[in-house]
């Protein structure tokens, strides 16, 4: 599959070039090899191999119960396995599948129990968040319960608090699939333009071909469990993505050339 890059070749200084990779340095940030998960003794994930790049965007697309959240609990410790996992960076962001957020608590409190579990104190736990709350844009909520918020300003706050102890790899699990289609395109296009602004990279699970095309700069398609790499495709649009995006021959022949592979042959 010419789609399918590895480490090897992907180190080798001009094995291969295009617009997006003349513009940053290609640094693996993140990568597993040969990674294989069971549940006693229950295969889920079978030498499954991926390389994501400093700030690359990487989708994950697979069937329900492949093995997606495994993947990335394997790669945040989570989980045993056997293979190798390499975190270029100590501190990974990390947005579950269901977002963890305290009722109990207001919003700055919440972006800031990273920071005080690290040791800082309320204050200047308190101040990091702000900065945090403006980028994703609920500053004026600060200090408004969670359950005052709506779903998306909940996926919000949840974002800025895998980013607030200054991580540069995020990994996410389906972000923006419990909000509706217009809250979902507006988290989408300011989680494209965060990421962009602050050079952050992401390995993004989600269930939509749409949104993989949308904000990845490259999608992992996975097997049915146990999940191994399918294919893989990538995606020649500009960053940040913006609403003009979905009038692009690339993004709707990608969405489709994806939907028939998805179609054509049992996985
Ligand atoms: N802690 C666990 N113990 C035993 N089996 C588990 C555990 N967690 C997940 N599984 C099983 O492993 C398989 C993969 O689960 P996983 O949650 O990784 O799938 P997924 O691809 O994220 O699914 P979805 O798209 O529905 O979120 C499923 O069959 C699930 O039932
Ligand atoms: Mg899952």
């Amino acid at each position: 599959m010419e789609e399918v890059l590895h480490v090897d070749e992907r180190q080798q200084p001009g094995s291969r070039t295009s617009d997006r990779e003349s513009v940053h340095e290609r640094v693996l940030a993140l990568g597993v090899k040969n990674l294989a998960v069971s549940y006693d003794r229950f295969l889920v994930i079978d030498g499954l191999d991926l390389q994501v790049e400093r700030g690359e965007v990487v989708a994950v697309l697979g069937p329900s119960g492949c093995g997606k959240t495994t993947l990335l609990k394997a790669i945040l410790g989570l989980v045993n396995y056997t293979g190798e996992v390499f975190l270029n960076s100590d501190r990974v962001g990390y947005m579950p599948q269901r977002d963890t957020l305290f009722e109990w608590m207001n919003c700055i409190d919440n972006v800031s129990l990273p920071l005080r579990l690290n040791g800082m104190n309320r204050q200047e736990a308190r101040s990091v968040s702000m900065e945090y709350l403006k980028k994703v844009r609920l500053e004026d909520w600060a200090y408004s319960w969670v359950y005052e918020l709506s779903g998306g300003m909940r996926q919000r706050v949840s974002l800025a608090r895998a980013l607030v102890t200054g991580a540069k790899i995020l990994l996410m699990d389906e972000p923006f699939s419990s909000v509706d289609a217009q809250t979902r395109r507006s988290l989408q296009l300011l989680f494209s333009e965060l990421v962009a602004m602050e050079n952050i990279t992401v390995l993004l699970v989600t269930h939509s071909v749409e949104e993989a095309v949308f904000l990845a700069d490259r999608i992992v398609l996975l097997s049915q469990r146990p999940a191994r790499v399918r294919r893989i495709f990538d995606v020649e649009l500009k960053k940040p993505r913006t609403i003009e995006v979905l009038d692009e021959p690339i993004y709707q022949k990608l969405v489709s050339r994806i939907y028939q592979e998805i179609f054509s042959t049992p996985s």
